[in-house]
């Protein structure tokens, strides 16, 4: 098994759109139009691609000047196919690594509920620090916020 870490282009997006409808079928999967509208805005977009073609992707947005800047993490997700494998983990890597060039910490929503997503952020410096009631829609699930620290670059001595 083998994929690779690129920017998601805009043809990746109808293809985005699909995975969406099977990975959050009860919450308001994004259209098409969603990831035109995240890709106009300059947000952080990378894309997963085995042979087959799209397989993951994943959404961050940066606001603010470096070092007071704040990061969220607006999506990820992995192809059930494929999923189990380290594309999460690549995915997400990806976004921190981004993050991390403007010292930001990060913030992201996750359900109560995903056992594995939280598992990947836990494993990567997020702890929970709220709960949103029924933040979902039209599931009305809960979500946890979760946050991870700014990683702050040493300086050259
Ligand atoms: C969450 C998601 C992106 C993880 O992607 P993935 O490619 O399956 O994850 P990886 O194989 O890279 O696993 C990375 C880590 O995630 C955690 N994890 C993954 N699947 C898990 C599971 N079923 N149960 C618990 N932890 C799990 C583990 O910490 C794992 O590390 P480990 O293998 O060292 O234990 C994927 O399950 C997914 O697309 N889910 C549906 C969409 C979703 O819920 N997105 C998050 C919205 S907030």
């Amino acid at each position: 098994m083998s994929f690779r870490l690129a920017p998601l282009g805009r043809t990746d997006l109808a293809r985005c759109a699909e995975l969406e409808t099977v990975l959050f079928p009860g919450d308001d999967p994004w259209r098409e139009s969603a990831f035109r509208a995240e890709l106009a805005a300059g947000h952080h977009y990378v894309g997963a691609y085995t042979d087959g073609g799209l397989v993951g992707y994943a959404g961050l947005s940066v606001r603010g000047p470096r070092g007071g800047a704040e990061a969220n993490v607006h999506t990820i997700g992995v192809d059930p196919r494929w999923q189990g494998q380290g594309i999460g983990r690549a995915l997400l890597r990806a976004l921190l690594a981004r993050a991390d060039e403007f010292d930001a910490p990060v913030y992201l929503e996750v359900r109560t509920d995903n056992a594995a997503a939280i598992g990947l952020y836990e494993a990567h410096g997020f702890t929970r620090i709220g709960m949103r009631r029924r933040y979902y829609w039209p599931s009305g699930a809960d979500a946890y916020t979760m946050a991870r620290p700014a990683h702050v670059a040493e300086e050259a001595t």
